[in-house]
């Protein structure tokens, strides 16, 4: 029997799955804006370098978040806004990010791409250097994403960890190409008790070869 031709956006669909007629136009009218930002950003990413989480570590992150249900979320290091997006979106309705950006560009991006993926009511950048603001910011913390300079985890660390509580979860990026300019910061989750702390081994942002890791630390007391 001859195949029927069908026109405009139907056409290309019938292409590649002749029983799924998708009307492609439609689909991409109704995507989530954060889903249209955050592919965006990876687009960018796997076009040239850029140190975002990306969408290998950002499923782990995601993970995470679905897991424990955060509703207060400080994360140290915004870039242009990628992972506070996929931690709003992996959140309970309510939950509330801040995120303290020390780069006013990077600030002003991630302020954009905030509003454009509609979360300014769930966003909040701070801007300027997480080691002045995060003695300021009010807590409980549910989870802490850090993803700043790499020697200052441990500081970033001590300077909220009065504003943890048990079953706080504390998400460390970079834990494998950084090592060892965070030794203190690993020695200190891993070795002092007060945390329950994994390791996930995966592979850097945008790289199908480099490898890297997350740590996963989970406050004990
Ligand atoms: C690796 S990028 C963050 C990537 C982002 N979390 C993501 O996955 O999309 C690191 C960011 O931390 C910022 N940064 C570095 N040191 C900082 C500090 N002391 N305080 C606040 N932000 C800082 C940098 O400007 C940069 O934008």
């Amino acid at each position: 029997m001859p195949r029927r031709k069908f026109p405009g956006p139907y056409r290309l669909a019938q292409l590649s799955a002749p029983f799924a007629l998708v009307p492609m136009i439609s689909v991409k009218k109704t995507m989530d804006p954060a889903d249209t930002v955050l592919r965006e950003i990876e687009e960018m990413g796997r076009r040239s370098f850029i140190p975002s989480i990306g969408p290998v570590k950002g499923r782990i992150l995601a993970e995470v978040v679905r897991e424990h249900k955060p509703r207060k979320i400080l994360e140290v290091g915004a870039l242009y806004g990628y992972s506070a997006i996929l931690i709003a979106k992996n959140s309970p309705a309510k939950a509330e990010i801040t995120s303290v950006e020390k780069n006013p560009e990077h600030a002003r991006i991630t302020e954009q791409n905030i509003e454009r993926a509609k979360l300014e009511d769930q966003i909040k950048i701070i801007k300027g250097d997480a080691m002045e603001i995060l003695p300021k910011l009010p807590g409980p913390f549910d989870l802490v994403f850090l993803d700043a300079e790499k020697t200052q985890y441990l500081d970033y660390l001590k300077a909220v960890e009065d504003k943890l509580h048990q079953g706080s979860v504390v998400v460390a990026d970079n834990v494998g190409v950084f090592q060892d300019q965070m030794q203190n910061y690993l020695h200190y989750v891993r070795n002092t008790g007060r945390y329950r702390s994994r390791t996930v081994e995966t592979l850097l942002e945008f790289s199908e070869t480099t490898k890297d890791a997350m740590e996963i630390s989970e406050k004990r007391y």
